[in-house]
């Protein structure tokens, strides 16, 4: 499955807050810019062999350009590094079309979006798409401090600035995300959106599971995700090469494939990208990534090799 990639070219590039990177990128040669809905990301080819998903934090109405914020993490494995070294305006980068994993619930009666930290970007879409509707929403910003966050001067200005509240951890008592006052107790046609680190991401979606929400009314983006290689070892056959390989228990599908010479494109490693996806052709795959919606798990045709393993004794990849 060969993608077909954009080139962008960054019109624009600030720093803003601690370490984030917000590059505005239009496209070359005439071509135009796929549209999106709010909560999509695109991939970006940094390098080659090295890609990453941001999320797309402009407005889903404006055509002409894609924003995004890249905040540096000094644990990158070269992604975000990567993105602020190399990406300068003027400079042109290949990018996939947006995909969407974390899109807006159709009908809902009220959307509460809770970003922590750089979390906020995927929100920030989302904010306006409901704003154009003229949807019932609030937008919740939680960050360290002030000083550190991106993205404010723009949520200030934005024709929706009324519904947008920040919480930081430096200021005072009052202005601390109070979850009695944002989330109360579940009503119905109340969706719950959140993303950010993990910690407050765990605490958001387990707070609002007391409060009585329902599972599939708290929608979350991962940034980072546990990989779960326990369980059962199991055979993978590589069909076109005709190549088997047992794969031990604790052990990857990519890393056994990689032990016979099989080396399949990977960018995440926790089942978040789709980078490593796989057709299945024969065998119940145990599908333990957040990249593939119900429906595709369901259909149980391809698999993601860097995190899910197999529920049958042998699992035949068109590989
Ligand atoms: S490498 Fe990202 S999902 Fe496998």
């Amino acid at each position: 499955m060969t993608e077909q990639l954009l080139t962008v070219q960054v019109h624009k590039r600030q720093l803003q807050g601690d370490g984030v990177v917000v590059l505005d990128l239009i496209p070359v040669g005439g071509a135009t810019l796929p549209a999106f809905d709010a909560g999509a990301h695109v991939d970006i080819h940094i390098a080659p062999g090295l890609v990453r998903q941001y999320s797309l934090c402009s407005d889903p109405a404006d055509h002409a350009v894609y924003r995004l914020g890249v905040l540096k993490d000094p644990a990158s494995r070269g992604g975000s590094v990567g993105v602020h070294d190399t990406l300068l305006e003027g400079s042109e980068v290949q990018i996939s079309a947006p995909r969407n994993l974390f899109p807006l619930a159709k009908a809902a009666r009220r959307s509460i979006l809770l970003g922590g930290g750089i979390g906020i970007t995927p929100m920030i879409a989302m904010a306006y798409a409901l704003h154009a509707r003229g949807e019932d929403f609030e937008l919740h910003y939680c960050g360290r401090s002030r000083s550190r966050s991106a993205f404010l001067e723009q949520l200030q200005s934005v024709a929706f600035a009324d519904r947008v509240f920040t919480h930081f951890d430096d200021e005072a008592p009052e202005q601390k995300l109070d979850m009695d006052a944002v989330l109360g107790q579940a009503e119905s046609g109340v969706h719950i959106y959140t993303c950010g680190p993990t910690g407050f991401m765990e605490w958001v979606i387990g707070d609002a599971l007391k409060r009585g929400y329902a599972d599939d009314h708290i929608h979350r983006e991962y940034f980072q995700v546990e990989v779960d290689n326990s369980g059962a070892s199991f055979e993978v056959v590589a069909a076109r090469s005709g190549k088997s390989v047992q794969v031990a228990e604790g052990q990857s599908i990519l890393d056994a494939l990689a032990d016979v010479g099989i080396k399949i494109e990977i960018s995440c490693e926790q089942g978040i990208c789709g980078t490593c996806l796989c057709d299945v052709l024969e065998g119940e795959p145990d599908h333990r990534d957040v990249y593939l919606t119900d429906d595709e798990k369901a259909a149980n045709d391809q698999i993601l090799v860097c995190c899910s393993r197999a529920k049958s004794p042998k699992l035949v990849l068109d590989i």
